[in-house]
């Protein structure tokens, strides 16, 4: 039996320990924001946050993460920095057919998790890993950058 916590609740799954964490997200919980794209790490469509960093959930494995904090697009507005990634991309109009778009905004919100005003290089690092075959790229770069201002503002405001 493997427990996990997926979007603030628990979960105790009888399943092969070697089972890609995206089929129980999708399949057995049915938290189908996460896309499947390649299956090998190399897209990005499957991005989720385990224990607050981005992983590719089509190659993270059930036996690597017993006990883990998951969060998925469905909860990210949970966290702050997510809602403030969130309305940023609704502001800018960012996704093209949007198939990729819910890995972006986790890969972002783990990156201003990290890195508060992240600079042009720090942008192509970090998203580096998400393709966007409709080339949105232009648009998300701007819609990280506004989501830094909010989040600044938003911490200027409590301060
Ligand atoms: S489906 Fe996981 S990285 Fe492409
Ligand atoms: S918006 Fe279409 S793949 Fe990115």
């Amino acid at each position: 039996m493997i427990a996990l916590f997926i979007n603030g609740k628990s979960h105790a799954l009888a399943l092969d320990p070697s089972t890609p964490l995206l089929w129980v997200l999708r399949d057995e919980l049915g938290l189908v924001g996460t896309k499947f794209g390649c299956g090998k790490a190399q897209c990005g469509a499957c991005t989720v946050h385990v224990d607050g960093q981005a992983v590719r959930s089509c190659q993270t494995f059930l036996e690597d993460i017993d006990g883990a904090q998951i969060t998925t697009i469905e909860a990210v507005s949970e966290i702050p920095i997510g809602a403030a990634v969130q309305q940023a991309w609704l502001d800018v109009d960012v996704p093209q057919c949007g198939y990729c778009q819910a890995g972006q905004i986790m890969s972002a919100t783990a990156m201003l998790s990290e890195v508060s005003v992240p600079t042009d290089a720090d942008i192509a690092n970090y998203m580096s890993g998400n393709i966007c075959r409709c080339g949105t790229y232009m648009r998300i770069k701007k819609a990280i950058k506004l989501a830094s201002k909010i989040i600044e503002a938003d911490r200027q405001g409590r301060d």
